[in-house]
């Protein structure tokens, strides 16, 4: 089963031509091309939809050209890209609405010149499947039951996975999602968009040596007892410690973003870890943990799950699988093939 699948719900334009062999535990990926818009974003310090959905259409058709490129060097023809798949993936949504119609109306188009059925993605529950994609990294997918953090910039989920078609939401956040708020409070201290690799990067040149004990963040909803989380109150008290650092000078003002970039990540982990810690008390016979979306990307909170879980398999993707990206919607589709559809049922939601 060879799957042609399509994102493009934000800021990335992706295509990826996805296999999946009938009794396979995992998809392979053997085609994919993703463009981003990020730079234009950061000369704005965040997404304008507008510009985003205008970047999204320059890029849709070179993706596509450049997966059937890869797979036929001599032959760029889009005929003979839809004569090679069995079926179309596309991302439906949640997203921005503009980009999203891009993806969308181009897979309605090629299902209804190639005669294929598209199966729509929704992206949040696409991003775990870039576990189930062969890679160097991971030869064997994670075991059920296994739980999965979805983190990105626009949602943060947990959930626990008993099959690929058995799954149960345990939790979300009530306001904003972690990606969300180290974006926000990236800005506060002069980063760029997007404010997760800034703060870590950040973060990483913060000595703890100090002795003096400096103002803490908030661990918000740590001890309550279910599985929500909220990360809003976080970004608040994040700028409020800005200020109040400036003001007592306790440490010298080039110190003070390193400081609390550091301290924001290690306040969002303990949350992260202290959920996963209940979870894994809940569900006891959890075989692994899989973390996606983009900020999976971060080094330190690879590492605490790490340092925290030894007893499960911990599964965190590739960069490139981590932020957005086609080869998990196409890795989606292999396992629900049983969700396709005609191109006319499909529709863009927001
Ligand atoms: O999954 P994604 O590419 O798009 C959405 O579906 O939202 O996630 C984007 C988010 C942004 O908030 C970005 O700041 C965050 O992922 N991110 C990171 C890192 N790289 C990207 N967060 C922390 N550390 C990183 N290295
Ligand atoms: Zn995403």
């Amino acid at each position: 089963m060879k799957i042609l699948a399509i994102e493009s719900s934000c800021d990335e334009t992706a295509a990826a031509i996805v296999e999946k062999k009938s009794d396979a535990e995992m998809a392979t990926v053997l085609a994919e091309q993703t463009l981003t818009s990020i730079a234009l974003h950061q000369q704005t310090k965040g997404i304008i939809p507008e510009l985003a959905a205008r970047e999204q259409l320059k890029g849709i058709l070179p993706v596509l050209q450049a997966v059937q490129s890869q797979i036929e060097p001599q032959n760029n023809s889009l005929a003979s890209l839809l004569h090679q798949i069995d079926c179309l993936a596309v991302s439906t949504g949640p997203g921005l609405i503009g980009s999203l119609l891009v993806g969308v109306e181009t897979a309605r188009t090629l299902s209804w010149l190639g005669n294929n059925p598209i199966i729509p993605v929704n992206h949040v529950a696409a991003h775990p499947y870039a576990h189930f994609i062969a890679s160097s990294a991971h030869k064997t997918p994670p075991q059920f039951p296994l739980l999965s953090w979805t983190i990105s910039g626009g949602h943060t989920e947990l959930s626990i996975f008993f099959s690929h078609q058995q799954q149960r939401l345990l939790g979300n956040t009530v306001d904003d999602a972690v990606g969300e708020c180290l974006d926000k409070c990236a800005r506060v201290i002069g980063g760029e968009y997007p404010g997760g690799p800034y703060i870590q990067q950040m973060a990483e040149q913060w000595q703890p040596a100090t002795k003096m004990t400096l103002p803490s963040l908030p661990r918000p909803m740590l001890t309550s007892d279910n599985f929500k989380v909220s990360f809003s109150g976080l970004k608040t008290a994040f700028a409020r410690a800005y200020n109040q650092l400036h003001t007592n000078q306790l440490l010298p003002a080039e110190q003070i973003p390193h400081y609390l970039a550091w301290e924001l990540l290690h306040a969002i982990s303990d949350v992260l870890i202290k959920k996963t810690e209940l979870a894994l008390k809940k569900y006891p016979d959890t075989k692994s943990i899989c973390v996606s979306g983009g900020v999976a990307a971060n080094t330190f909170l690879k590492q605490q799950f790490f340092l925290h879980f030894p007893q499960v398999d911990i599964f965190f993707p590739t960069i490139a699988w981590s932020t957005d990206n086609a080869a998990m919607i196409g890795a989606y589709a292999s396992f629900h093939l049983d969700e396709q559809r005609d191109w006319q049922e499909i529709h863009a939601f927001c």
